[in-house]
């Protein structure tokens, strides 16, 4: 089965307002010929509601970085998915590694919130990967297996289409260091396999795997030509339009 092609841009703590807004412009107005290919950017929360206004209209869409499971309630600092929907947001990204390390976020809790993007009508990415360690020590697949059933436990089984998994190692994001295509595609291949042992054929055909951690311009394409490569979640590189742009158009092929 073929899938579109995912490319989301990970903002994480960086831009101020209007560097946001002319990004999320030059991001764009640089796509403009660019179909077949579904884009996203994510910028912090502050500036979601200002991004989305000046993509309206257009087709990239708006992704939130994080979210919490509660509707509503007292949740200080935290911010639910009908509040992310209303501003204006498409998907979430949920599980980050960052958020799994240094805000303690597990995989119950990670589940959560998976379940409540879908029920806000929102469309997750599920983040999973190893560690250098664990990768040393034999584990990866065992780790990112654990991470994508706890991820996707009690998903209703018609959703899981929407669902798409980020398959970024952690020792590959922000170091410059990235998977190779093969290391990459072994990893995606066995998540493709469990996903068709949770949610059977048709909906691991459809499910997209994005790759992570250390995407840019110039290692885009070869990943991306991987079969079960199916987009990318880019970190530093989503900062500067051409770049980002020059991602996108690898994975138009
Ligand atoms: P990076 O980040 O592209 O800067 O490695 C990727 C991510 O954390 O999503």
């Amino acid at each position: 089965m073929s899938r579109r092609p995912f490319i989301c841009g990970n903002w994480k703590m960086h831009t101020g307002r209007r560097e946001a807004v002319e990004l999320a412009r030059e991001v764009a107005g640089g796509l403009d010929s660019v179909r077949d290919v579904d884009v996203a950017v994510a910028p912090p929360h502050p500036w979601l509601v200002e991004v989305a206004r000046a993509l309206e209209g257009g087709s990239v869409r708006v992704s939130a970085q994080n979210c919490h499971n509660e509707e509503k309630g007292a949740f200080t600092g935290e911010v639910s998915t009908a509040m992310l929907k209303e501003a204006g947001c498409s998907y979430v990204i949920v599980g980050h590694s960052e958020r799994r390390a240094q805000f303690g976020e597990d995989d119950i809790f990670v589940g959560r919130k998976v379940r409540s993007v879908l029920a806000a009508g929102l469309s997750p990415i599920l983040c999973v990967g190893e560690t250098l360690e664990e990768r040393e020590a034999g584990r990866t697949v065992d780790v990112v297996e654990r991470q994508v059933k706890g991820g996707l436990a009690d998903v209703d089984q018609v959703k899981l289409p929407t669902v798409t998994i980020a398959y970024e190692p952690v020792w590959a994001i922000g170091t410059g260091k990235t998977a190779t295509p093969g290391q990459a595609q072994e990893v995606h291949l066995a998540i493709r396999d469990l996903l068709r042992s949770i949610g059977g054929n048709d909906a691991a055909g459809a499910m997209r795997i994005q790759y992570g951690g250390s995407v840019k311009a110039d290692n885009a394409a070869n990943l991306l030509s991987q079969p079960d490569v199916d987009g990318a979640l880019v970190g530093g590189a989503s900062l500067a339009a051409e770049s980002f742009i020059a991602i996108v158009r690898a994975a138009a092929g």
